[in-house]
């Protein structure tokens, strides 16, 4: 089966960059698996969860991440998100225990305290794009999770913002199809972004953290510390692997975390009734306002309204694999080095798998707030071999800053303008223009 039909000669390259998510929610038509032209490069689009289940699960030796991804060991370096087979299942045994359940509640104080602070900036009565806001927010919470250490140290920090100035551009290059036709002329020099100074800073600075942590060998409670002391058969992993680890967690845990917030905000100003169930849980909480994990089980109706904002909007809403050897998925047979891509969008608004799947709804998840999803029709933390090593952290950054966010302040949206979906990496909200107003009114 394909979706070709005729293919103009940009491949859906037009059709994909105009309204991409509209594009991958209308695959399904043309059956579980169709193959689709990106500029020139084919690819071959899962629209069926039984499939994802083999991507992801069944078959993932099968698989790597792809093109994109080797490009993108330039600007990321080759931690969790790019690498693969061996060594990737080697540093994900080693950075696990950082993520452990009991590592969580330490992090989550931090995740209570600073959205706390965040919210408490935002005068009742005054109107702000809470864009830019949240993405410092969540960049706060990464950086003294990952650095207890080092919570105020400047450099850290002018060497983060340039990276992530330059990072987001980087990546852009390396989506566009300029480059899959650069990929396909064996003799141009193998491509490389542009910008690389503000990693080599970046990772210099991460280096002498490492070092001062590596001192006094002492366990600070973060992230770092623990991805320094975890050790498996054949030994810990070198500063260069932690500092390829460290700067893939920038990438990972911040654009995604702030995108659902954006959206989850959004939804909730827009939905009064909603909005008023998470105050009654907020108030509820022993303090009247979260401060920690053990808020977690009283905030079970904000979890949904998260599982649902997540469902709707998932903020890594394209995957992509590439098989490393030939395999058969579905009666079809893909080649080696295939482009495989799935939708956690399309997915999740695929009326075969949800009823009316544009309506917002919490109530369609299940009361027991940890209960888990229907298998592979619910992927935004993707699956399989390559879940998500920070979903944990993420439900309880996403939970916490929700309830911080509405604890004292009432939100409703400022002006009409709708807003736009970035489809970029990942799926954002250009802005949200919010008003707060002070509780109770
Ligand atoms: C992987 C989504 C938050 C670290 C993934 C994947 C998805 C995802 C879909 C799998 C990608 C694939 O299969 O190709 C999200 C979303 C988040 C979030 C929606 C927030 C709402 C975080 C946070 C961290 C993190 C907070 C770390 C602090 C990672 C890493 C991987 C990953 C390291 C690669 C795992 C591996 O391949 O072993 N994430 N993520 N993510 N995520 Fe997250």
């Amino acid at each position: 089966p394909t979706a070709r039909g005729r293919v103009p000669l940009a491949g859906h390259s037009l059709r994909f960059r105009r309204d991409a998510l509209r594009f991958v929610r209308e695959l399904r038509r043309h059956g579980p698996l169709t193959k689709i032209y990106i500029g020139p490069r084919p690819v071959h689009f899962v629209t069926d969860p039984e499939l994802v289940r083999e991507v992801v699960a069944v078959q993932a030796r099968a698989f790597e991440k792809g093109a994109m991804f080797t490009t993108l060991r330039a600007p990321l370096g080759d931690g969790l998100i790019t690498s693969a087979g061996d060594r990737h299942l080697r540093h994900r045994r080693l950075m696990q225990p950082a993520f452990h359940h009991e590592r969580i509640a330490r992090y989550a104080r931090v995740m209570a305290e600073r959205s706390r602070a965040s919210a408490a900036a935002w005068e009742p009565g005054t109107t702000r794009d809470l864009v830019p806001e949240i993405h410092r927010l969540t960049l706060d919470i990464l950086l003294r999770t990952l650095y207890a250490g080092a919570p105020d140290d400047l450099e850290l920090h002018a060497a983060v913002q340039d990276w992530l100035a330059v990072k987001y551009h980087s990546m852009r290059l390396a989506l566009s199809p300029v480059h899959a036709w650069a990929e396909r002329v064996p003799l141009l020099p193998a491509w490389r972004p542009p910008h690389t100074g503000p990693l080599e800073r970046l990772a210099a600075v991460q280096r002498r953290i490492i070092a001062a942590y590596r001192a006094d060998g002492r366990d600070r409670g973060d992230l770092l510390s623990m991805i320094l002391l975890a050790e498996g058969a054949d030994g810990a992993l070198t500063d260069t692997e932690v500092v390829d680890e460290l700067i893939t967690l920038f990438l990972a845990g911040t654009g995604t975390v702030s995108a659902a917030l954006a959206w989850s905000l959004h939804e909730i100003a827009r939905r009064p009734g909603v909005q008023r169930r998470i105050h009654e849980e907020v108030d509820s909480l022993p303090a009247g306002r979260p401060s920690g994990i053990g808020d977690l089980p009283a905030l079970a109706y904000t979890r949904r309204v998260l599982a649902e904002v997540l469902r709707l909007y998932p903020p890594s809403w394209l995957l992509m694999r590439r098989t490393v050897r030939p395999v058969t998925l579905g009666g079809t047979r893909l080649p080696q080095g295939a482009e495989v891509f799935f939708s956690p969008y399309a997915l999740h608004r695929d009326p075969h798998l949800y009823e009316d799947p544009d309506r917002f709804d919490p109530e369609r998840w299940p009361h027991d707030a940890a209960a888990k999803a229907p298998r592979h029709t619910y992927l935004p933390f993707g699956a399989g071999s390559r879940l998500c090593i920070g979903e944990e952290f993420a439900w309880a950054e996403l939970t916490l800053a929700l309830a911080a966010f509405t604890a004292h302040r009432r939100l409703t949206p400022a002006g009409a303008d709708p807003v736009r979906p970035l489809v970029g990496t990942v799926l954002r909200p250009d802005r949200l223009l919010l008003t707060a107003h002070r509780r109770p009114v």
